[in-house]
């Protein structure tokens, strides 16, 4: 079984299309068994609640350093025992000692076609922001997994959407999420859980 710990900031939309997967027996042998957000007042913590799943905040500002934020964030990590752990709309960089200790096993959802419009300053709408400034036709989402730069790591999944005349960077949003999003991420775990039942086998 693959445990799957999914961290969190914001409305958590992404969080539900995998509680939803999940429900509907999409993903596969696995179970949710965490929910992080650096933000108390994040919708998703709710989201997770009504799920019936474990959800806590570190939030970095009740602690004095960043570092002692991020020993903290690996603590509630570990605590977990995740064998994945998803960034689903999580706006914080994810630091040394994570990455270090779940090399490989950290994913990311990002909402464009990358290697256009991500790395440092790219998130939630300023992306969305970007792709009709620049007058891109087709947009997208990528999950890929996490190394130390920022939307740098091995693509693992991507799918296009396109940009309609007179899109506002919200209708670009809502449209990546619902056709690109909340299909790619699940389907990406999904693909996990299978390899390490595969392996398991083997
Ligand atoms: C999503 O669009 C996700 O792709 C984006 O934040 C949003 C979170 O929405 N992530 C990034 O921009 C990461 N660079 P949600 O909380 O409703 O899932």
């Amino acid at each position: 079984m693959l445990r799957v710990l999914i961290c969190v900031s914001g409305g958590g939309t992404n969080l539900q299309a995998i509680i939803d997967a999940k429900a509907k027996g999409e993903l596969g042998d696995t179970e949710i068994v965490r929910v992080i957000s650096n933000n108390p007042n994040a919708y998703a913590l709710e989201r997770a609640k009504n799920a019936g799943i474990d959800a806590v905040c570190v939030s970095p500002k009740t602690f004095e350093t960043r570092d002692a934020f991020h020993e903290a964030l690996l603590a509630a990590m570990d605590e977990a025992k995740p064998d994945l752990i998803v960034l689903a709309g999580f706006l914080v960089v994810i630091p040394e000692i994570v990455i270090k200790a779940y090399r490989g096993r950290i994913i990311n959802i990002h909402p464009s076609l990358i290697p256009s419009f991500c790395g440092t300053g790219y998130y939630g709408l300023k992306v969305h922001e970007a792709a009709l400034e620049r007058g891109v036709k087709i947009t997208g989402a990528t999950v890929h997994y996490v190394d130390e730069g920022t939307d740098t790591g091995p693509i693992i999944a991507q799918k296009a959407v396109e940009v309609h005349d007179g899109d506002t960077p919200k209708d670009l949003q809502l449209r990546v999420m619902e056709e690109a999003e909340w299909v790619i991420l699940p389907k990406a775990i999904r693909m996990i859980a299978d390899e390490k039942s595969k392996a398991l086998l083997s």
